[in-house]
């Protein structure tokens, strides 16, 4: 791969996977790799916006699926081209705490509006920008509820019956099904530097430019655990 890696996280609430891309933004820095870190929805001034009436506007109440739908699509298409591909072209890693995998499984698998009119529009919002590797980070739902318990902004997103979240869930499994190369299965239950350490590996295999060259010839050993937090990463 002539460009630096364009890695994004998923799962369901409560997941881990915030502390992960922290966790991965140490070690890059530790590395001195040049990295973005951005969201979804979110990233841009609009697309923040947009994730405000998403999830926590109180004319949020009532929003219909479809207008949910468009709403994320239009969050991603700006910042696709106003972040996520200029970085890649200036050779800047860019990591990104959900990305269209959200889409096809929120809207498309729990919220079943129509998954090829999901996939369409995924594809019109991106255009050529897909993902290197996506991690999926698994979890049962009395886990993501124990990682929920401290106070949170109220999300209209986080309102829905524990079956929605089941279906996120079968959906992600399914889209590792679907796309092997790409989406990579993570058992999220383990401890955040159990898990760290394996994405860490992963990424050196697929990626060696990402680490030194001591690491690419000592892939079975897990790497340190790191505490440091990242300065920044945007
Ligand atoms: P988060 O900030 O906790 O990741 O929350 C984002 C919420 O938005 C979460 O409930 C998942 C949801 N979401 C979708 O439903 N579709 C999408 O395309 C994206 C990016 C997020």
């Amino acid at each position: 791969m002539s460009r630096p890696p364009f890695i994004t996280f998923e799962g369901t609430e409560g997941c881990g996977k915030s502390t992960q891309v922290q966790q991965l933004s140490v070690r890059l820095e530790e590395r001195g790799i040049p990295f973005l870190v951005t969201r979804e929805p979110g990233g841009t001034p609009i697309g923040e916006t947009i994730k405000e009436l998403l999830q926590f506007a109180p004319q949020g109440i009532g929003m219909t699926p479809e207008t949910e739908l468009l709403l994320f699509e239009a969050s991603r298409s700006q910042l696709v081209r106003q972040t996520i591909k200029p970085a890649l072209a200036r050779g800047i890693c860019v990591i990104s705490d959900r990305f269209f995998d959200s889409t096809t499984v929120y809207q498309g698998a729990a919220r079943k509006l129509d998954p090829q009119t999901v996939e369409r529009l995924n594809a019109f919002a991106v255009g050529d920008c897909i993902p290197d590797v996506t991690f999926v980070l698994d979890v049962d739902a009395d886990t993501a509820r124990a990682r929920m318990q401290k106070p949170r902004r109220p999300d209209r997103m986080e309102q829905e019956p524990a079956e929605f979240y089941e279906q996120v869930r079968r959906a992600y499994r399914q889209l590792v099904a679907r796309e092997p190369n790409r989406v990579v299965l993570i058992d999220g239950s383990r401890s955040a530097a159990d898990i760290g350490d394996e994405l860490w590996a992963t990424l050196v295999r697929r990626f060696p430019a990402v680490a030194g060259k001591s690491e690419i010839g000592n892939l079975s050993e897990p790497s340190a655990p790191t505490s440091q937090r990242p300065k920044s990463g945007m």
